[in-house]
């Protein structure tokens, strides 16, 4: 019964909240689609904790979103071991360097004050949410071999009979509970993104913004509580 309210109903209630919450921000609020920077306030941690983060983290989507995409791929890389333990060595390691930065980003936000006077109760939230995402999913890679293969073979077959309307719980029900918490809590992600800082990952070229080259970025709006920020130097 339980799984048939996380994996059989939830997903619905949550992609319904991400597009219509998409829609309305869009319609209420389109300018404010992009993550308030807070790059002027301080620049060094946020330099190491960015890259690591978000090289980490985008490379790791890919890789769920190609095996979501054409799960045979999978199968066939890694039927030679040599193969499917490179795999899981370099997921293993962008997970440790998206750990890492994300760590350092939640540093700077707990020990900056400029930057912890900016931080809202969503910022907060977002964290705890990522943290957990990150920590679950390292978590499904070192305890529960080789999650590649039963990614495509369960993860995978899961999210499509959800996007077909025909939701089978009978592919997750058995996944340990640490899956089922990175997947429960990948949906919780999703629905937020309409209401948070999330909304940038909608909208941006994520590795374009990585090797841009600097720029001045001005926030667009004024905030009572940034009026008395002395710019960074
Ligand atoms: C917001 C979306 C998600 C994020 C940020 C995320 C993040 C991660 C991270 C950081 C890892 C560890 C990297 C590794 O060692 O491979 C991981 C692994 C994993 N994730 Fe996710 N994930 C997301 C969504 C999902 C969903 C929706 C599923 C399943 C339906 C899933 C299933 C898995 C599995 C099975 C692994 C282990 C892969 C392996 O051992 O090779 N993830 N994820």
């Amino acid at each position: 019964m339980a799984d048939q309210i996380f994996f059989g109903a939830a997903p619905y209630v949550l992609l319904t909240i991400a597009v219509v919450g998409l829609f309305w921000r869009f319609s209420t609020n389109r300018y404010s689609w992009s993550t308030q920077s807070s790059q002027f306030l301080e620049n060094r941690t946020l330099f190491f904790g960015s890259f690591p983060w978000h090289y980490g983290i985008i490379t790791i989507l890919v890789g769920h979103f190609i095996a979501f995409l054409i799960p045979s791929l999978v199968f066939a890389w890694n039927g030679a071991p040599a193969r499917l333990y490179l795999l899981e060595l370099v997921g293993l390691a962008l997970g440790f360097l998206a750990l890492f930065g994300l760590l350092a980003l939640i540093y700077r936000r707990i020990t900056n004050a400029r930057v912890k006077t900016m931080t809202s109760s969503w910022d907060v939230l977002i964290l705890i949410i990522l943290i957990i995402q990150v920590v679950t999913g390292l978590g499904n890679a070192i305890f529960y071999r080789w999650g590649s293969n039963w990614y495509a073979a369960a993860a995978v077959p899961w999210m499509w009979s959800i996007l077909k309307f025909n939701p089978n719980v009978d592919f997750v029900r058995n996944l340990p509970l640490n899956t089922k918490i990175h997947i429960f809590n990948a949906m919780i992600f999703i629905g937020f993104i309409p209401f948070s800082r999330l909304v940038h990952f909608v909208v941006i070229n994520p590795y374009k913004y990585l090797v841009r080259p600097y720029q001045v970025v001005r926030w667009y709006h004024r905030n009572p509580k940034t009026e008395n920020i002395v710019q960074y130097k």
